[in-house]
């Protein structure tokens, strides 16, 4: 299985995309993780990535693709499938995307959109919590862990992630509508399938359409 996640900030691109992951077997590749990743590692990608993340803005365009050519180009850790969870985030991703799949031969079979209203969107993001140490994702509304700041897996405080600010959130919503909402229209403009998935459930709820869609 060869899928895109799409939907705004918050959405739940993330949580379904580990769910999907460990259904099929296959390998969950977020752009947002390989870019904190990055910062926290001091790596020359991270540099350079820092200060569009605090803002809420979009990473450069041929950093995110050149990321992207590596990852995919890497049999061993994608030859099960995978889901592309933040990527593509613009036209150009979408058509460097696009290249690079017909170059490794190996077509996308669905693109899935979760649809959240905003204040949803807001609510979600504001009550996140993640684990540093093992990357595990809370809700203090929707998903709380079982003790208060601490993860459930390994224990570790959870933390707030530094672009989930008010503001920083405003923009990233923003941002998305601009410049990554309009992919819906160019994939469905393609032969590659188009789910559209109520993303406004529990997250159980979401999953089952998610995998109802995928296996019709
Ligand atoms: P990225 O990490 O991709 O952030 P995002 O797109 O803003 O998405 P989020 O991670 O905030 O939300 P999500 O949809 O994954 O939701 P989640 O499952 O966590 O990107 C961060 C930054 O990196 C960008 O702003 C940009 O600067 C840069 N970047 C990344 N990719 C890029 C690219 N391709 N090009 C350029 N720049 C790029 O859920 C959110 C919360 O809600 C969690 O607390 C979760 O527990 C909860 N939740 C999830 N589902 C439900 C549900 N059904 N009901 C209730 N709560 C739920």
């Amino acid at each position: 299985m060869k899928l895109i996640l799409l939907g705004a900030p918050g959405a739940g691109k993330g949580t379904q995309g580990a769910l999907i992951a460990k259904r099929y077997g296959v390998t969950r590749i977020s752009t947002g993780d390989l870019l904190r990743d990055a910062v926290r590692r001091g790596t020359p990608l991270g540099l350079k990535a820092k200060a569009f993340m605090d803002a809420g803005e979009l990473v450069p365009d041929d950093l995110i693709l050149d990321l992207m050519r590596e990852i995919l180009t890497d049999e061993e850790s994608t030859h099960a499938g995978f889901i592309l969870d933040g990527f593509p985030r613009t036209r150009p991703q979408a058509e460097g995307l696009d290249e690079l799949l017909a170059e490794i031969e190996r077509p996308l079979d669905a693109v899935v959109v979760l649809e959240v209203e905003d204040d949803v969107l807001v609510k979600r993001i504001s009550g996140r919590r993640a684990c540093p140490e093992c990357g595990a994702v809370y809700n203090v509304y929707f998903e709380p862990p079982s003790t208060e700041g601490r993860c459930d897996q390994c224990g570790a405080a959870l933390v707030e992630r530094a672009d989930d600010t008010a503001e920083t959130v405003r923009r990233r919503l923003a941002v998305y509508r601009e410049n990554t909402e309009p992919l819906i229209e160019y994939y469905r403009s393609s032969t590659t399938p188009v789910h559209m998935i109520d993303g406004d459930r529990d997250v159980e709820a979401v999953f089952r359409d998610v995998e109802e869609a995928l296996e019709r």
